[in-house]
């Protein structure tokens, strides 16, 4: 079946719908009622009045010191929300908390790897946010200047966002599995005036000197003037005389108030640099108002995030996933989240199902490479523990497999908790194509684009094709749209709004079922050419991953005299299965039989691991290289660079 670009081999059909009582409860559903709305049709047709939608739910959902006067300005590529609006996101976030009873309920459970538990209130947060915006202040950081923080998953990096976002600096969060080299080019690209750091912290059982790191960053970053290092685990570290100075002593005077600061609804909150599959990283600026009302509202409506919500993202705040979704919005909401330090498999395999036991986790939401994992591992460790407080699961950062999908429907979700998989990404600030609660699932499928938001398939011509593949764009402004690229806004209109005429390129291929389903099928420059025929290569690995014995796989493409391209298969293998020349001819021919003939991957290898970003995505381009015997360039972003020896040795 040819669907306009992009071929579609893989049809999948099954649908899990919620049930009636579950449905009956959720914050969409009660919007519903209260709006006098039937069905998730009427909903959908309804919020395409989008300007609409959006002034209700920034009605809802946050408080301007000043009001707004204008909802949105938009001159394509420049978008401007809640214009004329006197406001700061942390207002929202803890300020008017502490005036209510949520004063007392937790923000954060935070457990390290060590194990040790620190519960944080909001009052206690507020608190710790207003002494270091204070001290910030002190060293005379102010409203625009940018603060760099490098600093892994401990309760102080939001606190040192948070402090930023008062007293109106940027911040530039640096993922702490970074290399100094990584953090040095984002620190010298904004200019920043401070950077947080800490002495080590903890990852599967070591400690990870972050402060070597930052001070190798810092040989060549003019413009820090000062470096403040939280003291994680007590290693002994080289302070620098006049640079660096202990977090603990700094705030040690400082008072627990202090006023937010009024800013511009449309000042920048933040920049967080991404570097997508290609080139220079980019440093894409989020604003306060908008990015607070689109992230606030689709965590409510996607989550359906309540009062007595244990919420537990499971990401890294380094990423936008964790910036959007363990820091802003469930503090807006008010939730108590769950944040842990450490590596998912330590110190066994079953630390994940250990913390939501304890902690009685409600909300999961997690990436499919630790799906994958997980598989791997085998289903006994999650039945060792109790997960029944969990109603609904997640998952981001590139599409799951369907197996993958029933795995987690199963064995984490005891079959009754609804899977949304949201697409979005660090420009979209929030999610765009997500399944509400209410919405019938089909595994692999992100469903629909959420309500306020406008998402669809642009064939080559820029024509919007139905039940076929092709670009993915959005074709109107949406409150957490990123406002532009830091000191580049050439590239910001090359890169999304060059291709089609006033309409966003989010560079990922998907389809549309007869349905109305969305499908991502992957990055743009992720599709594989066999004998004229575009398939994502996220398809056939899904074709792998479906076969009992395959935990993961990698695909790309080769050049080929007669097809285009050739497949070439990397495959990870579950625990104890035998790596056989039999196993390798069975896989082709499941491939064969769950997509047809085209898809049979020419070359297939059997690898212990793939390589992947610390954001869990496949690295084709790098497998790419390897494989055709080309260099691969910077590998240190990578999460496991020895997986690309493993290639080498493989190929
Ligand atoms: C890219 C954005 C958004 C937070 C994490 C990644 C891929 C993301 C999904 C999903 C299929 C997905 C896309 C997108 N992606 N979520 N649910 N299904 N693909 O943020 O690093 O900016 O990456 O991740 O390719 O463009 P990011």
């Amino acid at each position: 079946m040819t669907n306009g670009d992009i071929t579609v081999l893989m049809d999948e059909t099954r649908v899990f719908k919620p049930s009636g009582d579950f449905v009956k409860n959720t914050n969409v559903q009660q919007w519903m009622n209260k709006h006098n709305i039937k069905t998730l049709a009427e909903l959908y047709e309804k919020t395409k009045n989008w300007e609409w939608y959006w002034e209700e739910m920034a009605k809802e959902l946050v408080e301007w010191y000043k009001p707004y006067e204008k909802l949105v300005e938009w001159s394509p590529p420049w978008v401007k929300w809640f214009l004329g609006a006197q406001y700061n996101i942390v207002h929202d976030a803890l300020d008017k908390h502490v005036k209510t009873w949520k004063k007392d309920k937790l923000a954060f459970i935070f457990e390290g790897e060590p194990g040790e538990v620190r519960k944080i209130t909001y009052m206690e947060l507020y608190q710790e946010v207003n002494k270091l915006a204070n001290a910030l202040k002190k060293l005379g950081v102010k409203r625009g200047d940018r603060v760099g923080i490098y600093m892994p998953m401990v309760p102080e990096l939001p606190i040192a966002m948070l402090a930023c976002a008062k007293i109106g600096a940027i911040h530039s969060v640096v993922f702490s599995g970074f290399s100094a080299y990584a953090v040095r080019d984002r620190v010298n690209d904004c200019e920043a005036k401070v950077i947080f750091t800490c002495d080590s912290f903890y990852r599967r059982g070591k400690k990870v000197p972050l402060k070597i790191q930052a001070d190798e960053a810092l040989k060549n970053a003019p413009s820090v003037k000062h470096a403040i290092v939280y003291q994680r685990t007590g290693d002994p570290v080289d302070m620098q005389e006049g640079r660096d100075i202990w977090w603990h002593e700094l705030v040690k005077d400082m008072s627990e108030e202090c006023e937010t600061e009024r800013l511009d609804a449309n000042d920048p909150l933040f920049f967080l640099y991404t570097s997508g599959t290609t080139g220079k990283p980019k440093g894409i600026i989020h604003a306060h108002g908008g990015y607070a009302v689109g992230t606030a509202t689709t965590l409510k409506w996607v989550f359906d995030v309540k009062d007595d919500d244990i919420y537990w993202c499971a990401a890294d705040i380094g990423w936008i996933t964790g910036h959007s979704f363990i820091v802003y919005a469930p503090l807006i909401l008010g939730a108590t989240s769950v944040m842990y330090e450490g590596a998912p498999d330590f110190p066994g395999p079953d630390r994940w199902w250990e913390i939501i036991e304890k902690y009685k986790v409600s909300i999961l939401y997690t990436s499919p490479t630790s799906v994958r994992l997980f598989m791997k591992q085998g289903e006994e460790w999650p039945k060792k523990h109790d997960l029944s407080s969990l109603r609904l699961l997640g998952s981001v950062g590139e599409p799951i497999n369907p197996e993958a999908w029933i795995w987690y429907y199963k064995n984490i979700g005891n079959e009754c908790c609804q899977i949304m998989d949201t697409w979005w990404q660090t420009e979209t600030g929030h999610f765009v194509i997500s399944p509400l609660p209410v919405t019938p699932l089909k595994p692999g499928s992100a469903t629909f684009p959420l309500p306020g938001m406008n998402a669809a398939i642009f064939n080559e011509q820029g024509v919007a094709v139905h039940n076929a593949g092709g670009n993915l764009v959005l074709t109107h402004p949406w409150p957490g749209m990123l406002r532009g690229i830091y000191k580049n806004p050439q590239r910001y209109e090359e890169t999304y709004w060059s291709r089609f005429k006033d309409i966003y390129l989010a560079g990922d291929v998907a389809r549309t079922d007869s349905d109305g389903y969305f499908w991502i099928q992957g990055r743009a420059d992720d599709v594989l050419n066999v004998s004229g025929h575009r398939i994502g290569n996220s398809e056939v690995e899904s074709a792998l991953v479906s076969h009992h014995k395959v935990a993961e796989a990698a695909v790309i493409g080769k050049p080929h005299s007669l097809k285009g391209e050739s497949i070439t298969a990397y495959v990870v293998l579950k625990k104890d299965v035998e790596p056989t020349d039999e196993l390798k001819k069975i896989l082709r021919e499941h491939v064969g039989v769950e997509m047809g003939k085209l898809a049979r991957p020419d070359e297939i290898y059997f690898v212990s691991d793939v390589p992947k970003t610390r954001s869990g995505k496949i690295m084709r381009r790098v497998i790419r290289a390897r494989a055709m015997g080309r260099e691969v360039g910077d590998i240190s972003t990578l999460a496991n660079p020895e997986a690309v020896d493993q290639i080498t040795k493989a190929t």
